[in-house]
């Protein structure tokens, strides 16, 4: 088993069977599910629910977040506005490692409408069994948070770096 975290689950109403199983299945794997809803099917604004599960781990009282809606993207955008969040879609299990080993992604957006609950548990268990490989990778994710205000990368100021 890998190491046991705290993870922050959010949806909107196009996910929340979804959501529930990946609850359960992250249980069953040894982690904590901090699920926050929503629990009955209205429709309902995926902002406030993908805001509300990225600010439990930019504040650190969740290590990882898993957030649905129904292409898993407009919950993403939100989940990004928030500082200190670096969460993507993911419709595979090689997308779901790669944002953890290169992105040092601490938030996965899923797509209800796209991927089955077989698929969806599995990319669940890719995100959650891989990790940062920091290296070159490392610089390429504190170029992001310069991006947001956070720290200072260098690189940015280089005139070559008009392409990145
Ligand atoms: C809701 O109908 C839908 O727009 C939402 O779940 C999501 O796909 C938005 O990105």
């Amino acid at each position: 088993m890998t190491q046991s975290r705290r993870i922050a689950l959010s949806s909107d109403h196009a996910a929340i069977a979804l959501r529930q199983a990946i609850a359960a299945h992250v249980v069953a794997k040894g982690h904590q599910a901090v699920d926050i809803g929503p629990t009955t099917p209205e429709s309902t604004h995926y902002p406030t629910h993908g805001v509300a599960a990225a600010r439990l781990v930019a504040s650190g009282e969740c290590d990882l977040g898993i957030i649905l809606c129904g292409t898993g993207q407009g919950i993403m955008m939100a989940a990004n506005k928030v500082r200190g969040i670096r969460c993507g879609v993911c419709s595979d299990t090689f997308s779901a490692r790669m944002i953890r080993m290169h992105n040092d992604a601490n938030m996965l957006s899923l797509d209800a409408r796209v991927v089955g609950e077989g698929l969806a548990l599995e990319i669940v268990d890719a995100f959650l069994e891989a990790g940062f490989e920091g290296g070159r990778h490392a610089t390429r994710v504190a170029m992001i948070d310069a991006a947001e205000g956070q720290g200072r990368a260098p690189e940015f100021s280089k005139t070559s770096d008009r392409s990145l």
